[in-house]
């Protein structure tokens, strides 16, 4: 049983050693961060970001400072920004020079404090080193972006706070010496939003019903689902109430359950699907949530890993989470990253969106081949939900004048006939209607045989 749980006391040499995967990892967490603080502060709301797994806050050894930030420093330097309202950073910063000197492990199940602070970090961190650092870490950070200005106090619970008195900046941070599973979020309100970051190391086990606590209405959640560990433990016998719990069945679905991880599972690949999937499947269910999105990792032998699973009730932030998962990805026609590429082939690591808008436009043309007045949002829905690129409107101008003879977009019009006042523009929020041609012979010919090459 011991493999199978995550073991805090092993995980202090993991932030000596990173890889590109934790790289990628943490640029799409601080894109995802970046939106979510603009959006929720810029309409007023309270935003609670809570980093369940939160490390000791700093990578050594990286040689670019930003890359070196864990993600409870990510966080923090994203609200900071956010208040400074520009990004540029004058930061001097070396990390763990000790300044508190301890910190008291959590041993009951506690709930994040409340706060009216327009922002709210929690971290928690269950490895006593680490969160030690992460504190000390986060005391350094401070003094060098906003002085000494902040406080720190320890509530009867034992977690730490410390709160920004200055009044530009309007947040404070709260951090226990926990395990995840004894700590509940703020309680909801209607003017809060919360993401929440889980990022175990390894396979921990962490039940469905403690995860919903942190997903639903106004509740988001970044999820590292160690997918391929799953895929190996699930068909232990020990390991059968783990799984259970990690899916969030009842004891009358439990064959269901067990059953329809085995089904398919002679291959491993097969395997790894159905137990994303099902995961997937059963997060939108507890958490009535309407958007999900999976970012499949790689290993250093190009084998899957783990699954980033992003989970929204917010179109908004589903969108925001694409960009950053397309930004982070290291193929331009999935939303993926594989050490392989990166270490053995030689392959930079890029951090921008390197989709190609002619495979977008082929895509577009793919779809909807043949069709009369097709409203320009179906065309984006389909673009941001059946397939890994985002939406842009540069594939429709391709299509409108590719092939130079025989173009495939034909015909743009508004609801009364108009069309836009410049050619190769679809402007603003106008519900265009396109028209696509359908494919010419030797276009469907050259499909044909394309499909039998494969
Ligand atoms: C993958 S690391 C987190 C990295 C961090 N999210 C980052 O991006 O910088 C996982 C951390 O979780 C801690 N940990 C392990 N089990 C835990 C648990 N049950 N609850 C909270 N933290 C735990 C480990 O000590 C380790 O520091």
């Amino acid at each position: 049983m011991k493999s199978f749980v995550s073991d805090p006391s092993e995980h202090n040499s993991f932030f000596e050693n990173d890889n590109p995967h934790g790289v990628v990892k943490r640029h799409i967490f601080r894109r995802h961060c970046e939106a979510f603080v603009a959006k929720t502060q810029n309409c007023k709301l309270q935003t609670i970001i809570y980093d369940a797994f939160a490390g000791a806050g700093y990578y050594v050894g990286l040689p670019n400072v930003k890359n070196s930030y864990g993600s409870p420093l990510i966080c923090l330097d994203v609200v900071i920004k956010y208040f400074q309202q520009k990004s540029t950073s004058t930061l001097v910063y070396s990390p763990f020079t000790q300044e508190v000197q301890d910190i008291k492990p959590i041993v009951k199940d506690i709930q994040m404090p409340e706060s009216e602070d327009r922002v709210v970090l929690n971290f928690s961190e269950a490895n006593r080193d680490n969160c030690l650092k992460l504190v000390n870490n986060i005391v350094l950070f401070l003094r060098t972006s906003i002085g000494d200005a902040f406080f720190i106090s320890l509530n009867n619970d034992g977690v730490m706070t410390i709160s920004s008195y200055n009044e530009e900046y309007p947040f404070c941070i709260n951090i226990a010496n926990a395990e995840f599973i004894q700590v509940r979020p703020p309680d909801d309100k209607p003017y809060r939003r919360l993401l929440t970051f889980i990022d175990p190391f390894g396979y921990s086990q962490i039940p469905m019903k403690h995860v919903q606590r942190f997903i639903g209405e106004r509740r988001e959640a970044f999820i590292n689902f160690m997918s391929s560990y799953v895929n190996r433990f699930k068909n232990v016998k020990s390991n059968e109430t783990a799984i259970i719990e990690l899916y969030g069945f009842s004891d009358e679905e439990r064959n269901e359950c067990l059953q329809n991880l085995q089904v398919m599972s002679d291959h491993d690949e097969d395997g790894i699907n159905r137990c994303v999937q099902m995961y997937e499947t059963k997060l939108k269910k507890q958490a009535e949530s309407t958007y999900i999105l999976g970012f499949t990792v790689r290993n250093k032998k190009n084998v899957r890993l783990y699954h980033l699973i992003f989970i929204t009730n917010h179109i908004k932030g589903f969108k925001a989470m694409k960009e950053a998962m397309k930004s982070g990805s290291q193929d331009a026609d999935s939303l993926s990253v594989s050490d392989y590429h990166v270490e053995k082939n030689g392959m930079q690591l890029s951090l921008v969106n390197k989709q190609d808008i002619r495979v977008v436009a082929a895509k577009i043309y793919e779809r909807f081949q043949g069709q009369n007045n097709v409203n320009i949002k179906v065309i984006e829905n389909f673009i941001w939900f059946k397939t890994p690129y985002v939406w842009r409107k540069k594939p429709l101008k391709i299509l409108q004048k590719e092939p130079e003879d025989h173009p495939r977009l034909t015909n743009v019009k508004d609801k009364d006939g108009k069309k836009p006042s410049k050619k190769y523009t679809y402007p603003g929020v106008t519900e265009w209607l396109l028209t696509f041609r359908p494919k010419s012979d030797a276009e469907l010919s050259k499909n044909l045989h394309k499909l039998k090459l494969e």
